[in-house]
């Protein structure tokens, strides 16, 4: 528990009178990685090449034109903003028909599986700022196929065979109480779920343009063991955008 400006902050489990503010949360936390992802994505030498020849093929087909390249050149622009748009709504949409659907029945009913809020405020006025939830290992087959016909809980490290690992997943921290630890503090909770139940690793996936997560990860003590273009979007859609997915593990 931190201290702030006289607002108490406490992390607790999830409960059903904090759904609104928490799919408001996710949302806004999936859906700002848009924009980084997007100007990532132009401003890399390839695509930079691209949208100079897309350009000039403009200008020189409209004989002359700067109109046409540069209209040219903004086709591209909405192309690669479209696919990088197109990732993280697609992937906010599926997250929400599934898991986030039902966060009391999906995390909270099955034991290896946790949701927790941060609130700030005290007594009389408080508000949810942040949440993480943990995914931990299928225990049955009841539980994987709960999981399956949920369509996405358990689909990180359980389907990898890591029978002994969890997932961290949904960490997200309200803007103004950013770079205040708290994102932090969500994270060594989840870790300490993860060690209560003799866990031999916690791991995440982070979609590149996340640079705060990865190092939010990196001071944790987690490493990146693998990584991979995989965003459940089509293929040709994941490389235009140019996100790749980094898998973070810190071994307990
Ligand atoms: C990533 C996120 C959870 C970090 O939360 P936070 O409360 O700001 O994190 P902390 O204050 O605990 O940061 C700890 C360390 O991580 C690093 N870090 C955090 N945010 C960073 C950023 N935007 N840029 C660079 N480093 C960052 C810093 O090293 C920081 O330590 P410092 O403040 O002493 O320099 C928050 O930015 C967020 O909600 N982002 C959007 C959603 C998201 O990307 N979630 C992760 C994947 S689901």
């Amino acid at each position: 528990m931190a201290q702030k400006n006289n607002l108490q902050l406490t992390i607790r489990e999830y409960r059903p009178s904090d759904h609104r503010v928490v799919m408001e949360l996710f949302c806004d936390g999936v859906r700002e990685n848009i924009y980084p992802a997007f100007f990532k994505s132009m401003s890399h030498p390839d695509h930079v090449g691209v949208a100079l020849s897309i350009s000039m093929a403009g200008y020189v087909l409209g004989g002359s034109s700067y109109f046409q390249a540069l209209l040219f050149g903004a086709a591209w622009a909405g192309l690669i903003y479209f696919c990088c748009y197109e990732i993280y709504q697609g992937y906010m949409l599926r997250r929400l028909s599934t898991d986030m659907a039902d966060i009391q029945a999906n995390y909270l009913e099955n034991q290896n599986h946790f949701f927790w809020v941060a609130e700030a405020g005290d007594r009389e006025l408080s508000r949810v700022v942040g949440m993480v939830a943990v995914i931990g290992p299928r225990e049955t087959e009841e539980d994987e196929r709960r999981d399956n016909s949920n369509g996405g809980v358990g689909t990180g490290s359980s389907a990898d065979g890591g029978g002994n690992s969890s997932e961290m997943t949904h960490l997200v921290v309200a803007f103004p109480w950013r770079r205040r630890q708290l994102g932090s503090q969500l994270t060594q909770r989840a870790l300490d779920f993860c060690k209560e139940r003799r866990l031999a690793r916690l791991v995440m996936d982070v979609s590149s343009p996340q640079t705060g997560a990865i190092s939010l990860l990196r001071k944790g003590g987690f490493v990146q063991t693998s990584s991979h273009d995989n965003t459940h979007s089509n293929r040709w859609i994941s490389k235009l955008a140019r996100v790749s997915v980094t898998r973070m593990e810190k071994f307990l």
